[in-house]
């Protein structure tokens, strides 16, 4: 990756007697940095930010957000406009490559994906291995990691043409090891990939056809699934796409590094989120619940948040909750749902809150997770599937980062530090000898 940084007049900063000088730098849109590099070697100091609030770990030009006007751009391109007008192909060809493609472009990225859907067959052995309720996110943790062992000719990933193809084996198959992982749960047989499918019927045709019956493809349910992946497919460094990077950083293998973001999105403060969202809004029940529950939220002493609210960077409207909301309508119209319980929870919820001192003042907006587990769940997923399907979006995010990880020189292998406050220097005592 070419670098793309300015340089900004420095920044001064006085620490044990010593004025340092530190270098600012701008990007093409956000905040500037100062550059810490040298911080330790000339002022002896680290800096403390846990759960790097304030820290850029890495010079990207793939995904901006702008937490405050509630925006996000893929390579530029708004969310909404791609929601509205792009397919998730589409996107996963922009986000890797940094251009929308033309047609020639489109068509031969298209047919490289669709190529690479099927799994090798002693693969299907791995599901066989796992306990008949293992929930779908440990199936996928432990399946993708295995990839590495089956593609040993696009782990080299000093070789550029591997990394390439290793991001198409990703984006390709993780649909196809998903589905295998939903239709394990059901006890149902494995359904094979068609290559005339486009990418989100596909997946819906993988999921939902048995043996005995294909699966019709509906148009607005697949039009649906390919919105939700492109909303899903990156979010800049969050906490999976930090932890495929730190993984990388060190030389592991893609499918490794993939492997460990998806581990990392299955905490319920981040991808488990759509799963713990719907939860909330069942056990919420009725409108009439909603005062009581965010009294519960509201208290000092309890622990309970408002699932699918909330975010590190926006202040404001999750763009992407905007567009998951028109979905979420479209979906249940679709299905004969217009008049969904959980939906009218979830709008009085939203409008509660919206009004609510405590909500305003923190700045807690709905965020994507708010309104996807009931668009989901009215598609015929079940809770424990939410997060899996946010992992195939992703995966594109993840493996596009990774790669303009692979071709920046100036990345390192990530080694945080820390304010230690444990017990200083002390002699061993043998075990007799201890009071
Ligand atoms: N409900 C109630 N209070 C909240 C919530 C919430 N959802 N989110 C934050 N707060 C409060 C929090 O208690 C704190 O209040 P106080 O200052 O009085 O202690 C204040 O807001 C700041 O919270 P924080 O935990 O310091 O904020 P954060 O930036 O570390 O957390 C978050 C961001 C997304 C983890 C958090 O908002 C959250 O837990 N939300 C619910 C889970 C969720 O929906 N996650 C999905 C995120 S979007 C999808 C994705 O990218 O994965």
């Amino acid at each position: 990756m070419e670098s793309k940084i300015t340089k900004k007049p420095s920044a001064t900063l006085t620490v044990n007697n010593k004025q340092l000088e530190l270098p600012v730098y701008g990007g093409s849109v956000g905040p500037d940095v100062v550059d810490i590099r040298k911080l330790y070697t000339d002022g002896k100091v680290f800096t403390y930010d846990p759960g790097f609030t304030s820290t850029a770990s890495c010079e990207s030009q793939i995904t901006y957000i702008d937490g405050d006007e509630g925006v996000l751009l893929y390579r530029g391109y708004p969310i909404d406009q791609l929601a509205e007008q792009s397919t998730f192909i589409e996107v996963c060809y922009l986000l890797a490559n940094g251009e929308l493609p033309n047609k020639a472009e489109l068509d031969r990225f298209t047919r490289d994906i669709t190529y690479h859907t099927m799994l090798h067959a002693q693969f299907d052995r791995f599901f066989e291995g796992f306990r008949r309720d293992a929930h779908p996110m440990a199936i996928m943790v432990g399946t993708v990691g295995a990839l590495a062992a089956f593609y040993h000719d696009s782990t080299d990933i000093d070789d550029p043409k591997q990394r390439v193809i290793a991001s198409h084996r990703l984006i390709a198959k993780m649909p196809t090891i998903a589905a295998r992982a939903f239709k394990y749960s059901m006890g149902q047989p494995f359904i094979s990939p068609r290559n005339e499918l486009d990418y989100a019927s596909n997946f819906l045709r993988m999921c939902f056809a048995v043996p005995a019956e294909d699966y019709k493809i509906n148009p607005v349910l697949a039009r649906a699934m390919d919105v939700f992946f492109i909303l899903h497919a990156d979010h800049e460094q969050n906490a999976s796409t930090s932890t495929v990077r730190l993984a990388g950083s060190s030389g592991a293998n893609p499918f490794a590094c993939i492997s460990s973001g998806i581990a990392c999105l299955w905490g319920p403060a981040h991808g488990g989120a759509n799963e713990a969202a719907l939860k909330m809004l069942m056990e919420i029940g009725r409108p009439e619940n909603i005062p009581a529950f965010i009294d519960k939220v509201k208290s000092k002493d309890s622990e309970v948040r408002l699932m699918g609210f909330g975010h590190r960077v926006y202040k404001n409207y999750d763009p992407r909750a905007r567009a998951m909301q028109k979905l979420c309508h479209q979906v249940l119209h679709e299905v004969g749902d217009d008049n969904d319980p959980l939906l009218q929870v979830a709008k009085e919820l939203e409008r509660i809150a919206l009004h609510d001192e405590y909500f305003i003042q923190r700045k807690l907006y709905p965020n994507v997770d708010f309104y996807s587990g009931i668009t989901l769940k009215a598609m015929g997923f079940p809770m424990s599937m939410f997060t899996v399907l946010f992992a195939v979006a992703r995966t594109v995010g993840w493996i596009a980062q990774w790669t303009e990880m692979m071709e920046d020189t100036s990345q390192k292998i990530g080694r945080p530090r820390q304010v230690y406050t444990g017990p200083t220097r002390r002699d061993y005592v043998p075990c007799a000898q201890r009071k």
